[in-house]
């Protein structure tokens, strides 16, 4: 009896789920507090890494606007997996490497503009469920940063209003969403030229809208129009705008190859989050199957990618396969509960997260990082 109880508890453990865990256990709640008041805000000084403000912006807002973020497609299955596949890699660390100069090698260019790390702030709308000043807090951090910071079309703010609070010098892209009105169309890619935007992004991974059963409970749910969105459309989009038009929310190496034959410029490996289609690959997946099977796919155009970046380390993983910089979402609306300070804060913590886990690595120029310095092999003891 005892032996088959020993055997049936080993199985069992061996096969249980690890409970997901949205928010790592990092001790934010031993220093703050285990009473602290729902309501309100932690200190920024106790936010030390990204998902800290999660937990800060879900204890301080009302539960309408934390849900708007944080929301995911139907069972979140890709919500969560986005998240978690990062931790199904493992790194192959070298020593013995002289990684001195490291922290100078952050800086990057995308399409040809010159900014300070290879990461930027992915287009998520509404600012204003986080703070009354809303994207003129994101738009000042990533200048302050001096990282890329590409607006929502559905931003709280127009289009117009966040480019003049930009500096002169500062480069943003335009993101459309654009609908089958083609009038309306047109007018988008007029004023984000005028604006001064220097390239559009152009959304194209929700055609049939999504199923947002969390953010729908309370009434923040997603559209469920049905967008006509073709290789025709880029052209006819590319007759007016001399704009270069990237494609946001690629996930094949199909659509990947489709892009280069068509001459766009840059793509972003996207599956919104985990916003729109369950079941749909995190960007790092696909990263890794353009890395198997097209790989010059990576030189050929600049592929950006987003999806669960929560860590300097999910970041190198990416840069590992050739993607050129990584956009990260929901922390940066998160942190702009605290304003502009708290933008600020989740791009000093990546760039010292980056520096510092390349150099563990053994990466002595980030420009060097190559695949590698990961197992490619999925480990799925920890999954
Ligand atoms: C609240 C919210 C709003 C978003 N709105 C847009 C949008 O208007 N256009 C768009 O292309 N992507 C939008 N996204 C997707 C992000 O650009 C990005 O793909 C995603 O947030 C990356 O995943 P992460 O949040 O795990 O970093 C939104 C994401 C969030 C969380
Ligand atoms: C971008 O950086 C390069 C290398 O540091 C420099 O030569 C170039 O002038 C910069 N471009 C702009 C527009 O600042
Ligand atoms: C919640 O969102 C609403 C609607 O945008 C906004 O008016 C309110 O200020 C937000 N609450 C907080 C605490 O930011
Ligand atoms: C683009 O514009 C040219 C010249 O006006 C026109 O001949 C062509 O049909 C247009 N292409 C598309 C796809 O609209």
């Amino acid at each position: 009896m005892r032996y088959s109880f020993t055997i049936g508890a080993l199985v069992s453990s061996v096969f249980a789920t690890r409970p997901f865990l949205n928010e790592p256990d990092t001790g934010l709640l031993d220093k703050i507090g285990y009473n602290f008041p729902v309501g309100s805000l932690p200190e920024l000084e106790d936010m030390v890494g990204l998902p800290d403000f999660e937990w800060a912006a879900r204890n301080y807002l009302p539960i309408v606007n934390y849900t708007y973020y944080r929301n995911g497609a139907a069972g979140e299955w890709s919500y969560r997996n986005n998240l978690e596949v990062y931790q199904r890699y493992r790194f192959k660390p070298r020593m013995m490497v002289d990684i001195s100069g490291i922290k100078s090698t952050l800086p990057t260019t995308i399409l040809g503009h010159n900014f300070s790390a290879p990461f930027y702030i992915s287009p998520c709308a509404k600012a204003a469920y986080g703070h009354p000043d809303a994207e003129l807090n994101l738009v000042k951090g990533a200048n302050a940063g001096g990282i890329l910071y590409i607006p929502s079309r559905y931003s709280s703010l127009k289009m117009e209003t966040i480019a003049e609070a930009a500096a002169p010098d500062q480069t943003l892209f335009a993101q459309l969403k654009l609908s089958n009105d083609d009038v309306a169309s047109k007018k988008l890619f007029t004023r984000a030229e005028a604006a001064g935007y220097k390239a559009i992004v152009w959304t194209v991974d929700a055609p049939g809208g999504s199923s947002r059963q969390r953010a729908q409970r309370f009434d923040v749910g997603a559209s469920d129009e049905f967008t006509v969105q073709t290789w025709d459309k880029l052209q006819q989009y590319r007759n007016w705008t001399s704009l270069p038009i990237g494609l946001k929310g690629i996930q094949s190496v199909a659509d990947a190859r489709l892009a280069v034959d068509h001459g766009v410029p840059f793509i972003i490996l996207s599956n919104h989050g985990g916003r729109n289609l369950d079941g749909s690959p995190s960007p790092l997946e696909v990263a890794l199957e353009i890395h198997e099977t097209d790989p010059s796919i990576f030189q050929e155009i600049e592929v950006l990618a987003d999806g669960g970046v929560r860590y300097g380390t999910d970041a190198l993983k990416l840069l590992a396969l050739g993607v050129k910089a990584v956009g990260i979402g929901r922390p940066f609306m998160f942190s702009n509960v605290y304003g502009q300070e708290g933008v600020e804060k989740v791009i000093d913590i990546m760039k010292t997260e980056i520096a510092g886990d390349a150099a563990n690595i053994g990466v002595a120029d980030l420009k060097s990082i190559n695949p590698d310095y990961v197992k490619w092999q999925p480990n799925f003891w920890y999954t």
